[in-house]
Formats: C-alpha cells, sequence, structure tokens
C-alpha cells in the first residue's frame, strides 16, 4: 500500500492552481480538468545548461572483486578478454557510452603508488592495500589506460595525497603526459633515456596518456588522512602549485570535498582556498554521497531484503542528493561568488549491509533490485536539473560494489538493473536540460523518524528534509540535434502499488507525438542474477496519442520511464 492518504485528483487540482500562483517566470499554467492524477509542465524557455556527459561516468578500486575479477581476469584467462581485461565489462562499458572511469580509488589511491603497477608484471611487487586485500600489481597504470582506450572513455586518476610527496604527483603527471620522445631541454639537446616518457615508452605505451582529470586526494577528512578542511587546503595548494601541463588545455583538478552533507567542510575549505590567490587548476569539488537506509534489523538495511517502508525510506534518503547539490553549491558561492568551480560527485550510490555479496571475499559486492534502479533514475534526473552545477558524476562501483552496473564472478556476468536506466537516460547526454516543473501528491516516508545509520557518507542532516518523497519526479532536455523539436522526459513513479496517470504539457509548444521506454516489474525486488541475467529488462512503454498538443500517459508503479517527445 502506498503510504500516500491524500485523494489523488483533489491534490492535483488544487496544486496546479497553486503552482499557477508561483513564479513560473514568463509561463502560465493552466488549470484544467483532466482524468490526470498528476501534471508534468516542461518550459522549453527556460534553459538550465548543457547536460555535461560526464554526468554518466564510472569509479573501479582495488576492493573486493572490482579489479580481480570484475575487469581483470588476465591475458591467459579462459573468459573472454581483451588485453586481460574482461571483455564484458569492456562491451557494457561501451553500451552505456561510458565518459569517465576514475581509479584507483576510493580509500584505496591515498595508501597506492603508482610506480608499483608500472614495467614488466612479473617483476612487480605485491602489497597490502587500503581494504586489507593483497595487490599483486597486475593491473596497474598502463592496463588502466588500455581499459579506457578499449572503452573509448577518458581517465581519471585519483592521486596519492596522504602517503606519498607532492614529486610523486608531479611526476606522476609527466609520466603520463610527457609527449613521446621524451621533452629535451633544449632543441639541440636528445631526448633523455631514462626521463619518464622514456620509461612509459619502453613500458608499451610510447604515446602520452594524456590525462586532464585529476583528484588530489581522496576522503581527505577521512581515509585519506583525516585532515581539517584548513590543511588540506594547504595540501591542494603545494601539490598542484608547477604541475607541469603539457598542453594545449589546463589539466582540470578535482579538491577533496565534503562527507556527504557536510557543509561546513566546503564553506572552510574554500575560505582557506581563496584566502590565497594561487589555486592554479582549481577545477572541481569532489562530493561523495552514499545512501543508507534506517532499518532496525540491518545497520545500513538489506539489498534484497527490504519492507515496503525501507525502500520508501530509502528512496527518500537518495533524493537527499538535491538538497546535497543545491547547499554545498551555495557554500561554494559565499567565497566564489557565481561558483566557477564545478561540482564532481565522485562516488554515489545505494550501500547496504553484508549479506547479499558473490562471496566473502567480494567485499562490498551486493545484489541490486528495482529499487536501485529507481535510485538511479532519481539520481540521475538530480544531476540533470542541476546540469549548471554538476559537471562529473561517478557511480560507485561499476563492477562487484555497493551501486554496481554489473556482477561478474569467474565465467558469470549479469547486468543489474542500474545498467539499464543508466542506457534509458543516454538522450539526455549533452541535451540542454530545460525546466520541468512536476505536481504530484507526495509520499510520507514511513521511517521519517528512524535512526540514521552512522558511517558511510550518509546524509545527516535535519530529520525534515527526509519526511517526503516526491509522488513523480524527473527532468527535461532539448535534444542538440532535432531542431529544438526532440524532447527528453524521464521519470520516476516510486508508488509501490498506484500507476500515475499524468498529463504532460510543453509550454509555448505542442506535442505531436511520442515514444518511450519503461523499467517495470511487479515485484520491486526483481534483480537478475547470474542464472537469470535477463529477469529486469526495459521494455517499450504505451503511448497514446497527444490530444491538442498535450500527452496524457501512465506510468506504471514502481518504475523509471523515458519518454521521447516529438514537438509540432
Ligand atoms: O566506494 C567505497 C569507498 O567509499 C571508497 O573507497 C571511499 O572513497 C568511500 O568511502
Amino acid at each position: 500500500m502506498s503510504p500516500s492518504s491524500s485523494s489523488r485528483r483533489s491534490f492535483l487540482k488544487a496544486s496546479t492552481l497553486a503552482a499557477s500562483s508561483i513564479a513560473l517566470r514568463g509561463s502560465t499554467l493552466l488549470a484544467q480538468a483532466t482524468q490526470a492524477d498528476a501534471r508534468i509542465d516542461i518550459l522549453p524557455a527556460e534553459p538550465i545548461g548543457t547536460i555535461s556527459p560526464e554526468i554518466y561516468s564510472h569509479f573501479i578500486e582495488q576492493l573486493g572483486g572490482v579489479i580481480y575479477d570484475g575487469v581483470w581476469v588476465g591475458t591467459d584467462s579462459k573468459i573472454p578478454n581483451i588485453g586481460g581485461v574482461r571483455r564484458a565489462f569492456i562491451d557494457t562499458m561501451r553500451a552505456v557510452k561510458a565518459p569517465v572511469l576514475r581509479w584507483p580509488g576510493g580509500c584505496f589511491a591515498d595508501s597506492y603508488d603508482w610506480r608499483d603497477g608500472i614495467g614488466p608484471a612479473s617483476k612487480r611487487p605485491a602489497r597490502a592495500g587500503f581494504w586489507d586485500q593483497q595487490d599483486n600489481n597486475q593491473y596497474g597504470l598502463h592496463e588502466f589506460m588500455h581499459t579506457c582506450r578499449a572503452i573509448g572513455c577518458k581517465p581519471y586518476l585519483a592521486a596519492d595525497l596522504r602517503s606519498l610527496p607532492a614529486r610523486d604527483f608531479y611526476q606522476e603527471i609527466e609520466y603520463c603526459n610527457a609527449p613521446a620522445g621524451d621533452v629535451p631541454c633544449n632543441s639541440a639537446a636528445k631526448a633523455v633515456p631514462d626521463a619518464l616518457a622514456s620509461q612509459r615508452a619502453a613500458n608499451g605505451d610510447p604515446e602520452p596518456f594524456n590525462v586532464d582529470l585529476w583528484g588530489v586526494g581522496n576522503e581527505s577528512w577521512g581515509c585519506g588522512g583525516n585532515l581539517t578542511p584548513e590543511e588540506y587546503a594547504a595540501e591542494f595548494r603545494r601539490y598542484t602549485a608547477w604541475t607541469p601541463s603539457y598542453g594545449k588545455k589546463p589539466l582540470r583538478f578535482v579538491a577533496v570535498g565534503p562527507n556527504g552533507d557536510d557543509v561546513d567542510w566546503t564553506a572552510r575549505l574554500f575560505k582557506a582556498l581563496y584566502a590565497n590567490p594561487e589555486r592554479r587548476h582549481l577545477w572541481g569539488l569532489s562530493v561523495h554521497y552514499y545512501t543508507s537506509g534506517s532499518a532496525a534489523k540491518f545497520a545500513a538495511g538489506d539489498a534484497l531484503n527490504f519492507t515496503n517502508d525501507e525502500f520508501y525510506d530509502l528512496l527518500t534518503r537518495g533524493s537527499i542528493m538535491e538538497r546535497v547539490i543545491t547547499d554545498h553549491w551555495h557554500a561554494m558561492g559565499t567565497t566564489d561568488g557565481q561558483p566557477q568551480v564545478k561540482l564532481v560527485v565522485d562516488e554515489w550510490g545505494a550501500w547496504y549491509g553484508k549479506g547479499t555479496e558473490l562471496a566473502p571475499e567480494y567485499n562490498l559486492s551486493q545484489q541490486s533490485t528495482m529499487r536501485d534502479a529507481l535510485l538511479s533514475g532519481i539520481t540521475l534526473d538530480i544531476f540533470q536539473r542541476h546540469a549548471d552545477k554538476v559537471a562529473v558524476a561517478n557511480v560507485a562501483q561499476s563492477i562487484n560494489c555497493i551501486h554496481s552496473l554489473m556482477l561478474a564472478q569467474g565465467d558469470r556476468f549479469t547486468v543489474t538493473p542500474t545498467f539499464h536506466v543508466f542506457q534509458m537516460y543516454l538522450p539526455h547526454s549533452g541535451a540542454q536540460a530545460v525546466r520541468a516543473e512536476f505536481s504530484s501528491p507526495s509520499i510520507a516516508n514511513p521511517l521519517a523518524n528512524a535512526p540514521i545509520p552512522v558511517g558511510g557518507n550518509s546524509y545527516r542532516g535535519s530529520l525534515e528534509a527526509v519526511k517526503t518523497l516526491a509522488g513523480l519526479s524527473g527532468s527535461a532536455s532539448i535534444s542538440p540535434s532535432g531542431n529544438g523539436k526532440q524532447v527528453t522526459l524521464t521519470v520516476v513513479n516510486p508508488h509501490l502499488d498506484q500507476p500515475v496517470t499524468t498529463e504532460i504539457v510543453l509550454h509555448g509548444s505542442s506535442i505531436a507525438s511520442a515514444t518511450g521506454t519503461v523499467l517495470s516489474e511487479t515485484d520491486i525486488h526483481a534483480h537478475n542474477d547470474f542464472d537469470h541475467p535477463n529477469a529486469v529488462h526495459p521494455r517499450p512503454a504505451t503511448v497514446g496519442q497527444p490530444t491538442a498538443g498535450r500527452l496524457l500517459h501512465t506510468f506504471p508503479a514502481a518504475s523509471v520511464t523515458t519518454l521521447q517527445l516529438t514537438l509540432a
């Protein structure tokens, strides 16, 4: 049963009338009696910004079964691979047009020496990594770059700020980016054979990797060094000052941002950074926000066994991402005026307690259900609605860890419902986000007053914020091709048992036709596993003909929908 108690039709009437009196800059909502339960007003004249393709990015770390065996199976493996990288991983990343892949961590990055992972594989040392599992370094810098090349995505490196000196950071940049043939000190001089570019060539890659996106540490308030924002600001400046850039374009340095909703970190960090005019290449602020439920039985909720109340609670807490983004943006703005620095949501996803891992050594692997598909839709819609603020976002993590798109163990493999949502949201990539107003009754969170679990990067702010969940949410964009006549609308209906019939109105235009795809299952616990890799998959949506330029569409209960609207 949906916990919503208000009458939907009466709500709609009230909310539509109310909406007509609120600020809709230049637009007027028409209060019309229809058979609809909800209404979506798309306002093409109110652009938000271009949706960065990099908000659909990814993250892998040497943790549990992510690298070994999720990504790296080895060149002599019977598992289909490209140069040792699992072929299914590459194919799936290509299928979602992965734009960026972040590595080597996460917390792992801050005790990782990139030099351990280069050179002949047989000579590389084994090390005890951050997550208490030995890393034999068979997957290192070159293997990561080859993975990115095979996928066709950009590499994003997280540098070790806690345990390596600043020199290793700029030398890593030199190793990755110095031009082929090396950089002699003048045109008459010869290339130096042991210079870093020559070492890179000797290790198999004469051409530079051209890495432009660099994380300067990871979670420096925690596993990355337990620093204060002021201490980190000084380190950021020291590590990034006078780094080589070799380039036409400046490097993009991402400073360590807050733990979830810790706005104090952001405000103090920006104050400290802006106290000194030298902020070379400060391009982005990293935000980590994971969603954990407040179930009593498991510390952070269970990935597969959850009640209806826990379902609503998790989605409500996931929706806090919107507040996390706007709160940090405002905190940055108090120093930066109109912020030039962009938000980089480096890690996001639903993080549950133990119980569904593939095997004990697959630390932090968890199953992924339709609930996670809805959380993915809600989250990507938030990023799209804030296209002016969020430049990069990486789901954590791509395979075998937390909110994965893929699960793999040996020769067994499946995609998760989250993979399908990433594919369904692709039409938004690079499109112009426009304002869309959703009017529908909200859902009361039945666990609003439950204690919030300790740990992770969850929301720890006011309980007020977790009282209600939007009854329908989504985002709209105008395709860059299509002469302004193609609109993508993505919508999440979180009601467990209530389809929502919705009137969709395009201000200043009319809808000529529409098609759609929907991800929806009768059981919200539905998921894919190795024996049923296609149990959850999207289907064509049943979309009617528009009437008088408006579309009446029914969003099934607990569903994610993409509609393609063609304007007259
Ligand atoms: O993604 C798992 C871990 O979560 C990362 O290593 C860390 O950055 C975060 O706390």
